[in-house]
């Protein structure tokens, strides 16, 4: 199998979503997969979420996370669920050594050297960059990759099509994350016309962004 962060950095943009009702979850995987983009952060902000994680999981057509993840319970949860990666808004010790000492992958969020340093003593070095554009986008992306060249990052929140290209060409980027493919309104209005469009936007983008 393929490690998971090298499939990130393939798919390039992962979209994080937030699922009301586990009904919508395969016709959403269905767009997702249609559209070239094989891979959902299911957030725990849902009653659904759990259910929604196991129905994407069992597919095997398209990679699978839980994103908001606070406690070690949720990481526990959404491991019997199936699910091949965890992400984190913020940086939670426990949580990340949870993981660490069962061989999750999780790429949990940092905004500051602190929070780097903190990953690093875990050995990790693929990171969510956590908001990203309310904590200076790009250009604090530019200056935390100074003293720490060796981190890979996630930029997420407030990443669109508009600045996507952007950071997908900053060489330390890994991969984008963001709810503008599959944003809540328009998977419980089964929209998932729009999601399949966003997601062939997204993948025109990236590949955009690997061609200069
Ligand atoms: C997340 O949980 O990663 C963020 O809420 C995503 O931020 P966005 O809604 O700006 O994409």
């Amino acid at each position: 199998m393929i490690p998971i962060l090298d499939q990130f950095e393939k798919i390039r943009v992962i979209p994080v979503v937030a699922i009301e009702n586990a009904q919508d979850t395969t016709r959403l995987a269905d767009a997702l997969v249609e559209g070239g983009l094989p891979c959902a952060e299911i957030t725990f902000r849902t009653p659904g979420a759990l259910d929604a994680m196991r129905i994407m999981a069992k597919r095997g057509d398209i990679l699978v996370g839980a994103g908001t993840v606070l406690k070690v319970d949720q990481v526990k949860a959404a491991a019997d669920m199936g699910v091949e990666f965890m992400v984190s808004p913020g940086f939670n010790p426990k949580v990340v050594a949870y993981c660490v000492e069962n061989n999750i992958i999780i790429t949990p969020g940092i905004c500051t050297p602190s929070d780097i340093e903190a990953a690093l003593e875990f050995g990790l070095d693929a990171l969510k960059f956590f908001p990203a554009e309310a904590f200076g986008g790009l250009k604090t992306l530019e200056a935390l990759s100074g003293p720490y060249g060796m981190v890979r990052f996630i930029p997420t929140g407030g990443v669109g099509p508009g600045n996507l290209v952007n950071y997908l060409r900053f060489p330390k980027t890994l991969a984008c994350g963001g709810t503008w493919i599959a944003k809540s309104t328009n998977i419980s209005e089964g929209r998932f016309d729009l999601i399949l469009n966003n997601a062939r936007e997204a993948v025109a983008l990236a590949k955009e962004a690997q061609a200069n």
